[in-house]
């Protein structure tokens, strides 16, 4: 009985074990970044922390004090002009097998108010980054064959949202690049897929926090905390998620069903 236990208890470990795997997290400094860079640190991969400043320290030593291991790498992701080289850079030293593209800015303004130049930034950051940085790994991936890339939508991924035009966009757009990617990448071993998350509770503030309507509409009774997060990603970026591509996982506590 404990032989059958100890295989099957490895045969679990070793479907969702990402030892042995290099996974970059773009803002990882805090929030679901960090959480998502701390799982997958768990599961045993190696972190290449992101940030646009080198403030990347926090979530470094709680991945340490875990016992896992990461690497910073500091990009502007508004600087949409340099950072094919800066990625290019990070990739000669550092194979990446798994991409998780969760960096992102947010603008809440009624679209007649929004400028041109915020709209563009929103689209540079949460869209033209995201490209650049798929485009740059998958290319390796897909010669090595085999890789993981994660998007990092929202609940605007699929519904419209009310005075954020530029982050629904942005975010839908994400998703329509995930679906494009999978259908180009399946065929080499490259899976894409995207998390869209409901409301989590992290740095970025949001009057939904403070308003019980809307936390009595989540079917789970609450906001999701980071730790919420990350059994989605580690999922997606392990073999027990190899046939799974193209896919939007929604990590919502129910909202979107309801
Ligand atoms: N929290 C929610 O309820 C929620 C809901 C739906 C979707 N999401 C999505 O989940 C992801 C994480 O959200 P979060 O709540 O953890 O947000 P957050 O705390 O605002 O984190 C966003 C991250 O993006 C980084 N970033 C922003 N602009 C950047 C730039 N120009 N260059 C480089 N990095 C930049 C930030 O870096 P710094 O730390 O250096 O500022 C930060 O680490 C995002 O894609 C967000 O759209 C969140």
């Amino acid at each position: 009985m404990s032989g059958a236990m100890d295989a099957s208890q490895a045969w679990l470990a070793e479907m969702f074990s990402l030892s042995g795997k290099v996974a970059l997290v773009t803002g990882s400094r805090a929030g679901l970044g960090r959480a998502m860079a701390a799982g997958l640190a768990r599961a045993g991969a190696e972190v290449v922390l992101h940030g646009h400043h080198d403030d990347l320290g926090e979530t470094e030593a709680e991945i340490a004090r875990a016992g896992g291991r990461s690497r910073r790498w500091v990009a502007d992701l508004l600087e949409v002009g340099a950072l094919g080289a800066r990625i290019d850079d990070l990739l000669a030293q550092t194979r990446v097998d798994i991409l998780v593209n969760n960096a992102a800015t947010f603008i809440r303004e009624p679209a007649l108010e929004l400028t041109f130049e915020r709209w563009r930034e929103v689209q540079t950051v949460n869209l033209d980054a995201a490209w650049l940085l798929c485009q740059r790994t998958g290319a390796l991936m897909v010669e090595r064959g085999a890789g993981k890339v994660i998007n990092v939508g929202s609940m605007v991924s699929l519904q419209g949202g009310v005075n954020r035009s530029a982050y629904t966009a942005a975010k839908h757009a994400l998703v329509g690049l995930t679906k494009a990617l999978s259908n180009e990448w399946a065929p080499s071993g490259v899976q894409v897929n995207a998390v869209l998350p409901g409301y989590f509770r992290t740095g970025r503030d949001s009057p939904a926090f403070t308003d019980p309507v809307t936390q009595a509409r989540v079917p789970s009774g609450r906001f999701g905390e980071p730790q919420d997060i990350v059994g989605s990603v580690v999922f997606l970026a392990s073999r027990a998620a190899d046939y799974i591509t193209g896919h939007q996982l929604i990590v919502d506590g129910g909202w979107y069903a309801r």
